[in-house]
């Protein structure tokens, strides 16, 4: 382990130094970026100790290492010193500890943690250095409350705006995607736990999630579905995996043989476990050998599960042998040895909701917040004269770390984006704060997997007339108003879909009413999906959005609004401007009955509106700073590339502006002649640079011509057409500076 850290500070070091050479300029830690994140390999050290304890287990000790025996834990075998593997979830923080055998809380005192930025925040800082910080930070929070095992991070592709768990999830791409998720992963397990990867595969919508049959062509899978995964595995070195709920191509997934064993293991070769996602198992044998290892689920009586006494009677009555049985088991037991949950040697303690890691959590929120629109620079805020802000919209108070369906954490610190203003702002202005808009859900239907009323004796969007009174008021009465709207994790989370794009509870005209009484008003979206914000941000100066943005959320955004951060976040996904622009609504192939087809193909998100050139509201990559970037000299190294060959980008970014700030420099490929069916353009590599104002830095970005490869379904290959290539240089999907052509041989 401290050679890993030791190895990875080299490169870190290499990099750094050689950025700095290269230039002679201003570019900061930032620009580590192109460390590559490589993760351990599961040992096989243990492997005769392993068989030793193996060969003195009962069948019934092996079987109960095969199925969850509490909520969140498998069987131990405590007379051979084996302990249960423990797990927790998820993507905002380990969560709070849940009863052993039902889901309320267990009611610790020791267990609240730091509430982390939800995964679409985390891509938008399009850093891959703040996702190896959020591993590591999250890692050491596991380890204090003792746990062996992080059902995170979850990497299924927003295929449409409208999934329930966008928030929770990285993006629309899969080159993004991967770079986020591995260095989170190897961060992780640096700490001597392991990932949980989900959802194993093709998880995309929560509509019918239990059942429905996802259909989706070969090379799409390849090109779309499957990059973070497969990268989780063979590079990140993932410990665990985590089996979807739904079907693929006729099969459930926690039973499918050609995902779990064919390209799982035979192909990517993995060596570690597969865990159920919770009640998604439906068979015993089948399950157990299409590679499926523990089966976890909501209550029932652990006995009752399909790795349970249906287990030890398919072994007694032949259908399944005890070598398959040791096999899934030996699994196990060298992932605990790997994190030396057994077999001794020193093990991460861990820290939990300490400063540090509150930090961990600002950095990464100060970095996700993405500046969508300002007009005559109304951002950041100039408080000279300024005696008065109102702060209005029920998102300015509203805490997400433990709303809705599904995992969060429970914490001591989540600030607010008022209670960030209060911290920030000095003393003499004066803050006035409305409501303005009631969150109005079904009272049958509340906190019932956030299904919302849409008729009743109110709508949703009904504003009450004196919470939009006390609104205009405080509008008027004061210099400036900051709105702040968007979604809550009550509206957007796991289990269903939104219905539509729009802004719910009112929002709209809310925004339009404090907008006419006061033209100073600022937008800013809390949220973690895309929303239809067409006339918001054409009569709005200043639009800022923010996700479900962790403990330091508030402060964050109230350092962005004052200029004390100048927001360098990039969206991850791109915000259409109906939701019948998406690909999977354009194609009308969501959410499926039965089954679902993803007919868009290989052109999920920018790859459709670039392809069909359909003009999007705000572009994927897209974010404006407080300061200006100018690319120039942009050039590869060289004029052609052979198949195994690295190409290397430069480009000259000058921060042309009065501030210092961040760039994202990105790199996208197209081939226009090629002979196969091709999106315009493709996220090939990107990186984050910081620069002093009037200071240049030169951006290296390495791009592997087997990047450039598609996936070939005849020959069942990754092949790189050979020919000419264009790089697109940009800072977003839709505003490319320059274009290089390469050749490849
Ligand atoms: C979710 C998983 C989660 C599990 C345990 C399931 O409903 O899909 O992401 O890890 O519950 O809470």
């Amino acid at each position: 382990m401290k050679n890993k850290i030791l190895q990875l500070s080299v490169v870190l070091a290499f990099a750094l130094f050689t950025s700095c050479k290269s230039d002679g300029q201003n570019i900061n830690s930032d620009s580590a970026q192109s460390v590559e994140y490589q993760g351990k390999e599961i040992s096989t050290a243990h492997d005769a100790e392993i068989d030793k304890l193996i060969s003195q287990m009962t069948l019934e000790e092996k079987i109960g290492m095969l199925h969850g025996t509490t909520m969140f834990s498998n069987g131990g075998v405590p007379r051979l010193g084996i302990p249960e593997l423990k797990m927790a979830d998820g993507p905002l923080g380990v969560r709070e500890e849940i009863s052993r055998d039902n889901w309320a809380p267990a009611g610790l005192t020791n267990d609240f943690a730091t509430y982390y930025p939800a995964g679409g925040a985390l891509s938008a800082t399009w850093n891959p250095e703040m996702s190896h910080t959020f591993g590591n930070s999250l890692g050491e929070e596991l380890r204090a409350r003792d746990k062996d095992m992080l059902l995170s991070p979850a990497i299924n592709m927003v295929r449409t705006p409208l999934g329930g768990r966008t928030y929770e999830y990285m993006s629309e791409d899969p080159f993004l995607n991967k770079k986020i998720a591995v260095p989170l992963i190897v961060g992780l397990q640096e700490k001597d736990v392991m990932a949980c990867v989900k959802h194993f595969a093709a998880n995309n919508q929560e509509t019918n999630r239990d059942f429905v049959d996802v259909q989706i062509d070969e090379r799409t899978l390849r090109e779309i579905y499957l990059p973070a995964f497969e990268a989780s595995v063979k590079e990140a070195k993932a410990y665990s995996i985590m089996g979807a709920y739904n079907k693929f191509r006729g099969e459930y997934l926690c039973e499918n043989d050609y995902m779990l064993n064919k390209i799982l293991r035979d192909e990517w070769g993995f060596k570690g476990i597969v865990v159920s996602d919770w009640a998604a198992v439906h068979s015993t044998a089948k399950s157990l050998k299409s590679g499926l290892d523990i089966e976890m689920g909501t209550p029932k009586p652990f006995n009752e599960f399909f790795l349970a006494d249906k287990l030890i009677a398919a072994v007694k009555a032949g259908e399944v042998s005890e070598d398959e049985i040791n096999l899934h088991v030996k699994r196990i037991l060298r992932t605990l040895f790997q994190v030396k949950a057994m077999g001794g040697g020193e093990r991460t303690k861990g820290s939990i909701a300490t400063e540090a890691h509150y930090q961990d959590a600002y950095k990464i929120a100060s970095e996700a917040i993405v500046l969508l629109k300002n007009e005559n620079n109304a951002l950041p805020l100039k408080l000279d004269g300024v005696k008065s802000i109102a702060v209005i919209g029920n998102n300015a108070t509203k805490v997400n770390a433990l709303r809705g369906f599904g995992a969060g954490v429970k914490t001591k610190r989540e600030i607010t984006p008022l209670d960030g203003l209060k911290n920030r702002l000095p003393a003499s202005v004066k803050i006035n704060y409305a409501e303005g808009y009631l969150e109005r859900y079904d009272v049958k239907n509340k906190g019932n997997i956030g299904d919302i009323t849409i008729n009743g004796p109110v709508t949703i969007d009904q504003l009450d007339p004196a919470k939009l009174q006390e609104a205009i008021e405080a509008a008027k009465n004061s210099d400036v108003a900051i709105v702040f709207a968007g979604s809550n994790r009550d509206y957007e989370t796991e289990a269903s879909d939104r219905r539509d794009l729009h802004l719910p509870f009112g929002q709209e005209e809310l925004i339009k009413k404090v907008l006419a009484v006061n033209p100073k008003t600022i937008v800013v979206m809390i949220a973690g999906a895309p929303f239809d914000i067409n006339e918001v941000s054409q009569k709005t100066s200043a639009l800022v959005w923010s996700w479900f943005n962790g403990s330091e959320g508030g402060n964050a955004l109230a350092d962005v609004l004052l200029g004390k951060v100048n927001p360098s976040g990039k969206l991850p996904w791109t915000m259409p401007k109906a939701i019948t622009d998406s690909p999977a609504h354009a194609t009308n192939s969501f959410p499926g009955t039965k089954t679902v087809e993803y007919k868009e193909g290989i052109l999920i998100g920018y790859r459709w509106f670039d392809t069909k050139k359909v003009a999007p509201l705000y572009p994927f990559g897209y974010g404006l700073s407080y300061t200006t970037f100018d690319f120039s000299d942009a050039k590869a190294d060289k004029a052609s590339y052979a198949n195994n060959e690295t190409i290397s980008v430069s480009v000259t970014v000058k921060n042309t502006g009065k501030v210092a700030g961040k760039e994202v420099v990105q790199l996208y490929a197209s081939k226009s002649d090629s002979k196969i069916v091709r999106a315009a353009q493709e996220l090939k590599g990107f990186q984050k640079v910081s620069v002093e104002a009037g200071k240049s830095a030169t951006v290296t970005i390495k791009v592997p011509v087997k990047e450039l490869a598609y996936y070939n379904v005849a020959t069942k290959k990754w092949t790189v057409e050979p020919g000419k290539y264009t790089l697109n240089v940009g800072n977003s999907s839709r505003d490319i500076k320059s274009k290089i052509d390469v050749t490849i041989k």
